[in-house]
Formats: structure tokens, C-alpha cells, sequence
């Protein structure tokens, strides 16, 4: 077992790759803490992990809400008494719109959730892992962290930030034994699409990122994710510190 004896965080832990990483990590002995804003899928992780055996603790809610961003790592110290694993992994599209046609309101909420999120998450965690002598922190990133023509710019714009915020929490807190890394997933089976329902997708964005995902080699499972996170969030990493690295059928090598 991988990471016996360790506990994380996973955020947006109902569906998708957050979903296959609390499977994953609970099944390689990890105690848990999961966020997502879904309580339905919430509940039903929770339920599935505790079936198997394992231990999981829900925290329902918007990781863009700072309290319940600090409140997921509260509970972890409350419960387990340290915090050795953050995956900030919720995430939401946006309607593929450019600069021209961005609304303050999309912008806005996607810079939160994807960006915000991690970050409060993040500055949470950090004193308690320097306390603990270590810990990993792995940001699910996007190949749109990467290039400009995957998705529309406030998304664009959130991936990129939470690519500053990686390398800089990796540097700075190195000698502490903290480790942060991003993982950049290419296109995935998962529920993202329901964040972008067709009626308010920007026709001339939708075409031009269109150019680009018409690219992709292959898509991925959301296992293929979780079985990097859990290589990232287990001791075999353990030298691998602020590495940005591509999970997506080689798309992001184009
Ligand atoms: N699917 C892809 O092709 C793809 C590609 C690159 C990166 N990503 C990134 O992967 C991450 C996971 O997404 P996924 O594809 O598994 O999507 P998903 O929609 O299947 O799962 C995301 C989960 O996060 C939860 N969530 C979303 N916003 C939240 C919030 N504000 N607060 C709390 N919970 C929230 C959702 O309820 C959902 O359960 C995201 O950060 C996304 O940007 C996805």
C-alpha cells in the first residue's frame, strides 16, 4: 500500500478525476477529506469508500468560498492530527469565449473556483506540512495551463496562474520537504462538459479552440490521472518537486 499510514485532501472528489483519485488513494491505505459542491456525489463517494473500508470525511461546499477552502484542511488536522497529501483538483470551464466577449461574471467565477480555490487551500496546508516535515500538493491542471488554444481565456488565464502558483510553492518551500506538482490532463472522460451547456458557448471561441482539440490523439480515463497523482502523492515521488507534467496522449507535445 502506497500510502499507508497517510492522509489528503481531495477537492471536487464526486466525479471525474477527483472521483478515481479518492478510490485510488483509498484503496493504497489513504484517510481522506473530500470536497466537492456536489452533495449528492459527495455523499455517494463517501459512502462507497466507508463500504470498502476505508475512511473518508465529506466537507460539502465551494472550494471558491475561502472558509470552506480552510475548513477542508481544519478537518483534516482535526481528525487525522496532519495534513500529508492536498490534491486541489475541482475544477469548471468556461464558454470558450475570448477577451472580446468574456463577461465579468465568467471570469470572475472560473478565476475563483480554478485559481482562488487552490490558492486558499494551499496557504492553508502549508504551515501545518512545514509543522509535519513534508507533504504533497498536487494541482489538477489542464493542458490549458500550457497553451493559449485549448479552451476560452478566463479558463485559459486560471490554468496558467495555478502553473505560477505550483512552481512557486515548489521553490519556496522545498527545503521544508514540501513538494508541490501540476498535473496537465489532456481531454478526459469526465462530467466537465456539464459546466459548459451548448446554448452559452461562444460560437467563434468554440471554433478556434476547436482547431486545436481537433488534435487530440487520444482521449484519456479519469484513472490515467489518478494513477499519476497517486505516483505524486506517494514517497516514490519523493525527489520530484515542481514538475509540470503532461498526462494527455501527447496532445500538449504538438
Ligand atoms: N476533463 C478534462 O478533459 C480535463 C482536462 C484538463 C483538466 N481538467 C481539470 O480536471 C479537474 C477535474 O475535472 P473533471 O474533468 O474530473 O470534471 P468533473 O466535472 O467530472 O469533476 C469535477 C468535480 O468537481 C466538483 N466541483 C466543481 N466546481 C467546484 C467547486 N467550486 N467547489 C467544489 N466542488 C466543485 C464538481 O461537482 C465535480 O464533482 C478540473 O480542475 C479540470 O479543470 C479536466
Amino acid at each position: 500500500m502506497k500510502l499507508k499510514g497517510k492522509n489528503a485532501i481531495v477537492t471536487g472528489a464526486g466525479s471525474g478525476m477527483g472521483l478515481a483519485m479518492a478510490n485510488l488513494f483509498s484503496s493504497e491505505g489513504a484517510k481522506l477529506i473530500l470536497g466537492d459542491w456536489n452533495q449528492q456525489r459527495l455523499d455517494k463517494v463517501v459512502s462507497d469508500i466507508k463500504a470498502k473500508g476505508g475512511e473518508a470525511i465529506g466537507i460539502h461546499g465551494n472550494i471558491a468560498d475561502k472558509a470552506i477552502a480552510e475548513s477542508l484542511v481544519e478537518k483534516s488536522i482535526e481528525a487525522y492530527g496532519k495534513l500529508d497529501i492536498l490534491c486541489n483538483n475541482a475544477g469548471i470551464m468556461d464558454y470558450m469565449q475570448g477577451i472580446d466577449e468574456v463577461t465579468d461574471e465568467i471570469w470572475n467565477k472560473v478565476l475563483e473556483i480554478n485559481l482562488f480555490g487552490p490558492m486558499y487551500a494551499t496557504r492553508k496546508a502549508v504551515p501545518f506540512m512545514k509543522k509535519n516535515k513534508g507533504g504533497s500538493i498536487i494541482n489538477t491542471v489542464s493542458t490549458a495551463g500550457l497553451h493559449g488554444g485549448a479552451a476560452g481565456v478566463a479558463y485559459t488565464t486560471s490554468k496558467h496562474g495555478l502553473i505560477g502558483l505550483t512552481r512557486n510553492t515548489a521553490w519556496f518551500y522545498a527545503k521544508e520537504g514540501i513538494r508541490c506538482n501540476a498535473i496537465c490532463p489532456g481531454g478526459t472522460a469526465t462530467n466537465i462538459a456539464d459546466t459548459m451547456p451548448k446554448d452559452k458557448l461562444s460560437a467563434f471561441g468554440s471554433q478556434r479552440a476547436g482547431v486545436f482539440g481537433g488534435i487530440i490523439p487520444a482521449f484519456l480515463q479519469p484513472l490515467d490521472i489518478a494513477n499519476l497523482a497517486l505516483f505524486l502523492a506517494s514517497d516514490d515521488s519523493k525527489n520530484i518537486n515542481g514538475a509540470i507534467i503532461n498526462a494527455d496522449a501527447g496532445w500538449g507535445a504538438a
